[in-house]
């Protein structure tokens, strides 16, 4: 198993300042108004926004009085911190009293302290901003922490991650017009663990603002991230929605209603034209189905079964659709049915290749009825007959995209395959463009190095729309 790290299973990654920054001026913690209210960070590390907040405080109170030992009792009532970490609170405490001594405070009673924001707190209903950078953890890795997850409502749809738990504590947290501003994965935005939070996000019309950070990688590690910013009692109906294009470059892009964004229970972010156009793709309702996108192959062990040998009986051409490369592949199926070992048997080269792998083979998460010699799972095996192509599902330039036709008789593995009646050109037409790679990126699926992913029902539905319009703009000429 590989290793995880402390960061891995603490969520440890600290804020950059500039991050601090934005997510302080997006949530309006400015001014005057700063005075008197109060400010958590329930994660708070060694204090990269509790440090920026102080530094505020301080400014502005100082602007109208001078008193010191008032200033460091304001500081003690209205900032307060958890981390579950001792020595990150140490730290903290250490960098806010370096942050007060600047303004000629010596010693401030921080209410900051090490403890779990899983566990019901006494800061329910009572902050009037809550920012922070909650821990991000898969839920596998989150040990005995899991029974107090199971609590809260967003952990609902199952596998979940403790930063969209972190949400709801962070509401939970406010008071009644209270704003709370957050950098966190934007996976929310699609995964099936966030599907409960997004309902509710929208349902309460708590989503004031969202900066999607894209491919910008804040931390070191390849997270994508945005910027939530929620707020309690509003008054407005829409959301304000903002890029960045780089660390000094915020950019106001639209403002949207959430039925602009809120499309099929997933969120997506882009200008309103494209929304609209994304939302027509995604909702399209087809009468008759012209395509159907599949996965290939799942051998589990591409290694004993891909290769450039050719056994003749029981081998055939392949496809990798990840890179659009042929191979020769081990295929013990006829009609799509697994044939006896007997029989493969017969085959004195196959004989060999099987010889002492069957251990290794065995180990494999084989699918129920399958057999040690066979692939891990069925599919993609009886639509070896059929004529097909097949796709990669990672792309990031309409040249990136490997459509290739695979005759009867040709397996494909490795990613996704089309069947169609359609005309080879028209496919074409359809992938190999700029709408095709302006649609995935609108689904938001980032992958390192600036690209996309998508899944079968994304590629379908998009192919069923833009097929529908052709037919309708064929009609009509
Ligand atoms: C991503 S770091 C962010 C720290 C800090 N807010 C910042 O922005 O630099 C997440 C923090 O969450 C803390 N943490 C993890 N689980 C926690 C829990 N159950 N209760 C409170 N803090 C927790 C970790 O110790 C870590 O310091």
């Amino acid at each position: 198993m590989k290793e995880l790290t402390s960061e891995k299973l603490n969520g440890r990654f600290y804020t950059p300042e500039f991050i601090v920054n934005r997510i302080i001026e997006l949530t309006g913690y400015n001014g005057q108004g700063v005075l008197k209210k109060h400010i958590i960070d329930n994660s708070c590390g060694d204090g990269a926004f509790l440090v920026a907040v102080v530094d505020i405080y301080c400014k502005e109170f100082l602007k109208h009085c001078t008193d010191t030992a008032l200033l460091s009792e304001e500081l003690s009532a209205y900032i307060h911190g958890i981390d579950i970490d001792k020595a990150a609170i140490g730290k903290c405490i250490e960098n806010l009293n370096k942050t007060v001594k600047r303004y000629g405070l010596k010693c401030v009673e921080w209410d900051v302290n090490c403890s779990d924001a899983l566990i019901g707190c006494k800061y329910y209903g009572k902050m009037d901003f809550v920012l922070g950078n909650p821990p991000y953890v898969r839920v596998h890795n989150l040990g005995s922490a899991i029974d107090n997850i199971k609590k809260f409502s967003f952990a609902k749809n199952g596998m979940t991650d403790l930063f969209i738990v972190f949400f709801e504590i962070g509401l939970k947290m406010l008071n009644e017009n209270g704003v709370l501003g957050y950098i966190t994965p934007s996976s929310f935005f699609n995964s099936l663990a966030g599907r409960y939070m997004r309902s509710y996000l929208v349902n309460n019309n708590l989503i004031d603002k969202i900066v999607d950070l894209k491919h910008f990688q804040v931390f070191d590690a390849t997270t994508y991230t945005a910027i939530t910013v929620l707020k309690n009692n509003r008054t407005k109906i829409t959301t304000e929605y903002f890029r960045l294009e780089d660390k000094n470059n915020l950019v106001y892009e639209d403002t949207f209603k959430a039925e602009d964004f809120y499309i099929c229970d997933n969120f997506y972010f882009s200008d309103k034209k494209r929304l609209s156009e994304l939302k027509r793709i995604l909702t399209f309702k087809t009468g008759k189905e012209y395509f159907f996108v599949k996965n290939g192959f799942a051998t589990l062990d591409d290694k004993f079964f891909i290769g450039d040998f050719d056994f003749g009986e029981f081998t055939i051409p392949v496809v990798k659709a990840s890179t659009g490369k042929r191979y020769k592949c081990i295929f013990p199926y006829k009609e799509g049915k697994l044939v006896p070992y007997s029989e493969l048997e017969n085959n004195s080269d196959i004989k060999k290749h099987y010889a002492g792998n069957k251990g290794k083979l065995s180990k494999r998460s084989i699918e129920k009825n399958g057999k040690w010699y066979g692939f891990g799972r069925s599919q993609g095996i009886n639509d070896v007959y059929k004529c097909k192509y097949s796709i990669n599902a990672l792309i990031k330039t309409p040249s990136d995209i490997k459509l290739i036709k695979c005759d009867k008789g040709v397996g494909v593995y490795s990613g996704l395959y089309i069947l169609t009646e359609a005309r080879e050109s028209e496919l074409r037409e359809m992938l190999c463009g700029d709408d095709f790679i302006t649609y995935i990126s609108l689904l938001g699926k980032y992958k390192s190095g600036g690209y996309y992913t998508f899944s079968s029902k994304e590629l379908k539905n998009y192919l069923e729309y833009k097929y529908a319009q052709r037919k309708v703009f064929e009609n009509g000429q």
